[in-house]
């Protein structure tokens, strides 16, 4: 008996030694093969990718013009119930694709954009059990590479629950990078300002990363595009001294990070290039990563500038709640409703109106009515007196995170807005920890945004989202995902605290956040001091806007938003010639050219306005002063312009006279240069017109 168990033994550890010994055997002989490494190039042949296994992982890595971008860097996943798929990896397969086409924006930075890339799918597969498959996809353009996982449906792998990404981005060099922070457990927002520090010493950061190698040569962006069903993407920093950084996830409440079921694709993983900060934008990389538009029909989808009750609010001088400084009130709203139409605006956003905001409005997300409007605001009264004047409503709906709240009041709320012909909605999720424990970036809170931008194309509604997940170039399938927040915008001038944005703010955002997508930053404050709207004087503590007034113009070409915001109150533009630029600027384009510019130092951008021959310039700077002479080349040859110039004004500086403008006119054409005095804290803003 005791014989015949050591025998069942010993023939039971003989078979297995034989299992590991074949298996390691067909995985040396298919790994064999797989050793090769694959390479996919750019259609210039500048940007080159290579896959390979390396100790049985899969690992990618890119070079730009033969120089090593991103060495070796890992690629895999853990689980919850289930074996990582991380080892034992081999490359059973590879399919190579081209594609140039060029794609029409409705609205946009550029009318045109090309999609030019090679394609390579690499199917991999476990060697062992449990033999799961899945293929990684590299598009690789001149201006940078987007990659993503895709599980087919096969037996043993039909659902699973993502523990971690473990896709790694492995810097050859240690590139200095502008970050923002993220993953801190009550705080996981996007405005906050930014840092920059070198890669080696990176803690979580969010996306997009912008990243400058030491020698100035190439500029990378760290991204993620077509964000759809799993949670947003941040990088968690190298715990020691090394230059990796790794893709994280956003948690739901129980820890897991992403669930799904086979077939599925996770988001495109993008790593800009470029040679110049300068170009870096527009970005159109995340874009061409993202279904075309399903909308069909985008007539409806119209890019505007907006004035707003909301500035009062947040200087003190009106309330969202009700009581004697109530903003939204029948009376106060068809003022502003007369200011845009006698200006050409062609909305007015209210918010305040709807009942919810009294109390705590931030803890009681979940009772904010979405229909029910305060008793001294007619809502049917002032949508159809600002439909006389040709106006429209932009509709509030601040959530406070109340997603159950607001998923429940959907249907019903854009039925009504649409019947009354609203629109455009604002929404907003000021909260940290969404209800429930889960985070404000979760798989949970991605699917929540799709539903409101498939519920809002329905019913003919443009959303502007505040405090969102970043974007991800929805707006490209969805045109009516017009603008979002995500970033530190003018609001942050207004409150006392940290002391607002310094002046070198705008000139990152240009470099960082802004090659996400579009940005609801609500410029054109002229009240910079802050101290006259209520007559009432700030206290010198309290923070003011952190730029002379000719920026905040400038403000319009730089932050491109096709929901523009002049966000002052009307009373502080009356009397003010330099109106007349924030009246006169586009907020759709043609065409972009950024013509110089240094992350946290300044930026030139100029624009052509869509379907016309205006062009547009806007120059900032941060706290120093500069003289930047640019070329007009950019404009065609043989026509004749006038510049309209609004520059600082003599002895401008933000900090102790940042009003005057000098306003003055000037022909110019193709051949022209002009010389760009901007003040600390300044800018410039110019409107070339051709003069026939
Ligand atoms: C924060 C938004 O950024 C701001 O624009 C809005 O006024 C408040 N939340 C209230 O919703
Ligand atoms: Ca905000």
């Amino acid at each position: 008996m005791r014989m015949q168990m050591r025998i069942v033994r010993w023939t039971r550890r003989v078979a297995l030694g034989l299992a590991i010994a074949v298996a390691a055997l067909s995985a040396v002989a298919v790994g064999a093969q797989a050793q090769e490494p694959i390479r996919v190039v750019s259609p210039s042949g500048r940007n080159v990718v290579t896959v390979e296994t390396r100790k049985d992982s899969l690992v990618y890595s890119v070079e730009r013009d033969r120089r090593k971008i991103m060495l070796p860097s890992r690629l895999g996943f853990e689980f919850r119930n289930a074996a990582p798929l991380r080892d034992g990896l081999t490359i059973t397969g590879t399919a190579q694709n081209s594609v140039d086409e060029t794609w029409e924006q409705p609205w946009g930075e550029v009318a045109r954009v090309r999609d030019h890339h090679n394609e390579l799918r690499v199917s991999v597969a476990e060697t062992a059990d449990p033999r799961r498959r899945f293929d990684v996809v590299f598009r690789v353009f001149d201006d940078g590479v987007g990659f993503r996982y895709e599980f087919p449906a096969q037996p043993g792998f039909e659902s699973f629950e993502i523990m971690e990404e473990l896709t790694e981005f492995s810097f050859a060099d240690n590139a200095r990078a502008w970050w923002i922070p993220s993953d801190r457990p009550r705080l996981d927002r996007s405005e906050m300002l930014y840092s920059s520090s070198p890669v080696s010493v990176l803690d979580s950061v969010q996306t997009p990363l912008t990243l400058e190698t030491r020698d100035g040569s190439t500029f990378i962006v760290i991204h993620e595009a077509h964000l759809v069903d799993y949670p947003r993407m941040f990088l968690a920093g190298p715990r020691t001294e090394s230059r990796t950084l790794r893709a994280a996830l956003a948690p739901h409440a129980d820890g897991v990070k992403a669930r799904g079921r086979t077939p599925f694709a996770t988001p495109w993983r993008t790593i800009q290039l470029a040679d110049r900060a300068a170009d870096l934008a527009p970005s159109v990389l995340g874009l061409n990563l993202n279904p075309p538009n399903v909308l069909g029909d985008t007539d409806w989808i119209e890019p505007m500038k907006y004035v707003g009750i909301w500035w009062g609010m947040h200087i003190g001088t009106m309330t969202w709640g009700s009581g004697p400084k109530h903003g939204a009130t029948t009376e106060n709203t068809k003022r502003y409703i007369d200011f845009a139409a006698a200006n050409g605006f062609g909305g007015v956003l209210v918010e305040g109106w709807n009942v919810g905001w009294d109390g705590d409005w931030i803890s009681n997300g979940e009772l904010f009515s979405f229909t029910e409007s305060y008793p001294d605001y007619d809502l049917e009264g002032v949508v159809a007196y600002a439909r006389r004047k040709g106006v429209g409503i932009i509709a509030h709906n601040e959530t406070a995170g109340g997603l159950a709240n607001y998923e429940r009041q959907l249907e019903e709320a854009y039925a009504l807005y649409r019947s009354l012909g609203i629109n455009a909605i604002k929404s907003g999720y000021v909260i940290d920890t969404i209800p429930g424990g889960h985070s404000h970036y979760s798989q949970e809170m991605v699917r929540h945004h799709r539903k409101v931008i498939e519920t809002a194309a329905k019913y003919g509604i443009m959303l502007d989202v505040h405090e969102p997940v970043h974007d991800t170039g929805e707006r490209r399938t969805y045109p009516n995902m017009m603008t979002r927040e995500g970033a530190r915008g003018q609001e942050y001038n207004a409150w006392s605290g940290d002391g607002g944005n310094p002046p070198e703010h705008e000139t990152i955002l240009f470099f960082t956040r802004m090659l996400a997508g579009p940005m609801d930053f609500t410029p054109g404050i002229f009240d910079i001091m802050i101290a006259s709207s209520d007559g009432v004087p700030r206290p010198p503590e309290w923070a003011r806007v952190r730029t002379t007034l000719a920026k905040q113009l400038a403000l319009y070409v730089v932050i491109y938003s096709p929901l523009q915001m002049a966000a002052d109150l009307p009373e502080n533009y009356e009397g003010q010639p330099a109106f007349q630029f924030i009246r006169d600027v586009p907020v759709d384009w043609e065409r972009t050219e950024v013509l110089d510019g240094r992350i946290g130092d300044y930026v030139v951008v100029a624009r052509q306005e869509r379907g016309g021959a205006d062009w547009y310039v806007g120059a900032i700077t941060d706290e120093e002063a500069r003289r930047l002479e640019i070329s007009l080349s950019f404009l065609p040859e043989g026509v004749s312009y006038v510049a309209e110039i609004y520059a600082d004004g003599e002895g401008a500086d933000w900090l102790h006279n940042p009003s005057p403008v000098a306003i003055s006119q000037q022909p110019v054409d193709a051949g022209s240069t002009l010389e760009l005095a901007l003040a600390p804290g300044g800018g410039q803003a110019i409107r070339i017109r051709p003069t026939r």
